[in-house]
């Protein structure tokens, strides 16, 4: 068939597109709001997003500009006094001391990595990516014409690589790693020496390290160290969405070597001319409202005590204590071998919303479901109660 004829029939996306999969919980979140919308009471645990809006600092500057300012583009790399406020807000968080000129400004983590990768990597590359992990790496990779590598990680190691990891992926020809610490979906961290250890490893063997920070704020012990406090050549990608509660303001950032902001520069400004103004004045207001933030976080801390107490005594008992972030990974494989239709189910008879780990590991996820706990404590409390007893039925 010609160019042209198929043309006339539907659109043949390029081979790597169609191997694109969906991001499951968006799909749950869907199906959870359509129900919603049919009169069902519904607990969102699905989504990891807060359950609360933007802080009151943020949405306060961001209404001042809307009458006041033009909104129009931004440089591509964002506005510098937000490039300058991140910059500080890295060094008294960490002690890292890190020039406004290699802050990136991103619409969401999701822009940051797809400059990232295209700054970073050449067409066919592959990159580490320790399983279970968030889904859209391997998505963004996939799409990119790149070679997501998975690195299978376990409970006993809290979910993260190890430096013998980092060797065999140097050795396999992989270009980098991505690590997120605390991690999606299980919550866990590279606790005391390990981030050091993996940070260090990467330099040895030449590899890119992409840390991906986005819950960084989010944690119940001890806190994150950002991968910069052991690697200068590290990548950092980070959000608003999480901590800061701005999911829908769709804006992040990346700290690059300065080597590289260039080039993202470039990228940045052909693919998305510039993030959005709007949500760049509001992260700006978002700094002056970290008490409100760290109120916030006592919330998830609580639900988190909560949950790890209920759910066991319901029948889920092999659930790691997350270190951080706002989730739980919870193993069903006593209960089944399909977490998609596990998850269906529970939705359908309980209208808890939970997402199937099989979003985040495509080899063992069927035998996990991944809670999010960011919600109000009593539909955390009500949906426990809830699951305990659809449980007790199985
Ligand atoms: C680990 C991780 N990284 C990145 C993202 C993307 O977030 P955003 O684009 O809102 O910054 C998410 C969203 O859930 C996530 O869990």
């Amino acid at each position: 068939m010609s160019d042209k004829s198929e043309r006339h029939g539907l659109p043949r996306p390029l081979a790597q597109t169609r191997a694109i999969d969906p991001f499951i919980v968006m799909d749950v979140m869907g199906e959870a709001n359509r129900r919603e919308a049919g009169g069902e009471d519904i607990i969102h645990m699905e989504v990891g997003q807060p359950a609360t809006p933007a802080p009151r600092a943020a949405r306060e500057r961001a209404q001042r500009a809307l009458a006041a300012e033009r909104l129009g583009y931004t440089e591509a790399l964002g506005l510098p006094a937000l490039r300058e406020r991140i910059a500080g807000y890295m060094t008294e968080r960490y002690g890292v001391r890190v020039g406004p000129e290699r802050v990136v400004v991103t619409a969401g983590s999701s822009a940051g990595f797809v400059l990232a990768f295209l700054a970073l990597l050449e067409h066919g590359d592959a990159f580490g990516l320790p399983s279970p992990g968030y889904p859209c790496y391997r998505q963004i990779l996939k799409a990119l014409g790149l070679r997501p590598h998975l690195i299978e990680t376990s409970g006993q190691g809290r979910w993260m690589p190890t430096a013998a990891d980092i060797e065999r992926l140097a050795a396999d020809g992989a270009a980098g790693l991505l690590l997120a610490s605390p991690n999606n979906p299980t919550g866990t961290m590279a606790l005391g020496p390990r981030l050091a250890e993996l940070a260090q490893a990467c330099e040895r063997q030449k590899l890119w390290l992409i840390s991906d920070e986005i819950y960084h704020g989010l944690e119940y012990d001890a806190p994150a160290e950002t991968a910069l406090q052991h690697s200068e050549a590290a990548i950092v990608v980070n959000s608003f969405s999480k901590y800061f509660s701005m999911t829908g303001w769709r804006i992040g950032w990346l700290v690059v070597p300065e080597a590289l902001t260039r080039t993202i520069e470039r990228l940045a400004q052909n693919l998305y001319i510039s993030p959005p103004a709007i949500s760049q004045i509001a992260a700006l207001g978002a700094f002056d409202g970290l008490d409100e933030l760290e109120e916030i976080k006592s919330r998830y801390a609580r639900n988190r005590a909560m949950l790890l107490e209920e759910l066991p005594r319901a029948g889920l008992e092999s659930i790691l204590p997350a270190d951080g972030a706002f989730y739980l990974y919870a193993d069903i494989s006593r209960y089944t071998g399909d977490s998609a239709a596990f998850a269906k189910t529970m939705l359908r008879e309980t209208g808890v919303a939970v997402t199937p780990g099989i979003d985040f590991d495509p080899d063992r996820g069927n035998s996990y479901l991944r809670l999010c706990y960011a919600g109000a404590e009593h539909d955390m409390r009500e949906a426990a109660r809830r699951i305990a007893a659809w449980l007790k039925a199985q």
